[in-house]
């Protein structure tokens, strides 16, 4: 795999960390609740230090670690590269529709809404193999949901999203698609190629001092919302495409993979449906 360039940490951790700080993040958790997690969460912890014998200069490196990647801006990246996963997979347990990924540091609510039959706004010479990505979005009886919207996101061929990355004008490679009568869609757009998580700053290091890859397969993000239905968010993987069995963030789940078809005219196309579960 030749390096691709990548976003630095310093730019896209610290436009994730203002974006996240602005939304002011609240749950109704009880003291009592809190007080359990918490005891648990330290009871875990000690564990780990008893079984590895963890040292003092481990102990203040581990210190030293924390405090650069809160100044780094990147505690976005490395929690929704190593938590959100299983966060995610307990938010969606006992749901019988389409499966949930995480939501990434990379959501901007509000991208522009388009037709059922669109393209994604994008460079006019912007980079990357055609894909069409059409479906539909039904309930869990099979009936269409003419009122729903199929928000997507994704990187550029180099793997920057809009918005988070100084290179790439404002809302490209986003959009909010309002499906038709029958709850069909059609977008154009790019195929993404594998990403690179930020890898100059802490949690690069992290990856790097322990042996692991920064990579995740490519990977478009969906959040679909219907009326009275449980909204889903989401992310489809590109069947046989490089990390899709080794992703650093432990996104990807069989049921989430595409296989497009190349046409005579170059352009990938693929279909995948969105099976909403109740609210
Ligand atoms: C990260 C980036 C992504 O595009 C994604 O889908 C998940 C995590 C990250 O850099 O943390
Ligand atoms: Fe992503």
């Amino acid at each position: 795999m030749t390096a691709v360039e990548s976003p630095t940490a310093a730019a896209s951790g610290a436009a994730a960390t203002a974006k996240f700080a602005r939304s002011r993040a609240t749950a109704d958790t009880s003291p009592e609740r809190l007080s359990a997690i918490a005891a648990d969460a330290l009871a875990a912890l000690a564990g780990v230090i008893d079984e590895h014998g963890v040292t003092y200069p481990e102990y203040r490196v581990l210190k030293q670690w924390l405090i650069d990647i809160g100044s780094y801006g990147e505690w976005p990246l490395w929690l929704d590269v190593f938590i959100e996963h299983h966060v995610e997979e307990v938010a969606y347990r006992g749901q019988s529709g389409t499966k949930g990924s995480i939501e990434g540091p990379y959501y901007v609510p509000g991208a522009a809404r388009l037709p059922a039959v669109c393209t994604l706004p994008m460079r006019a010479d912007e980079a990357g193999e055609r894909l069409v990505f059409a479906g539909q979005v039904r309930d869990l009886d099979g009936a269409p949901l003419p009122d729903a919207t199929v928000e997507i996101w994704h990187a550029d061929t180099l793997g920057y999203y809009s918005h988070f990355a100084t290179n790439t004008p404002d809302g490209i490679l986003r959009g909010t698609v309002e499906v038709d009568a029958e709850g069909r869609f059609a977008i154009s757009t790019i195929k993404p190629a594998p990403y690179m998580i930020p890898h100059d700053g802490p949690t690069g290091w992290f990856i790097e001092k322990a042996g692991w890859h920064p990579w995740r397969p490519a990977h478009l993000h969906l959040m679909v919302k219907a009326a009275g239905k449980r909204t889903i968010t989401t992310q489809l993987y590109f069947g046989g495409g490089e990390w899709v069995d080794n992703d650093v963030a432990s996104a990807v789940k069989p049921e989430l993979t595409l296989h497009p078809v190349t046409d005579a005219d170059g352009v990938a196309r693929v279909d995948y449906d969105f099976v909403l579960d109740p609210a």
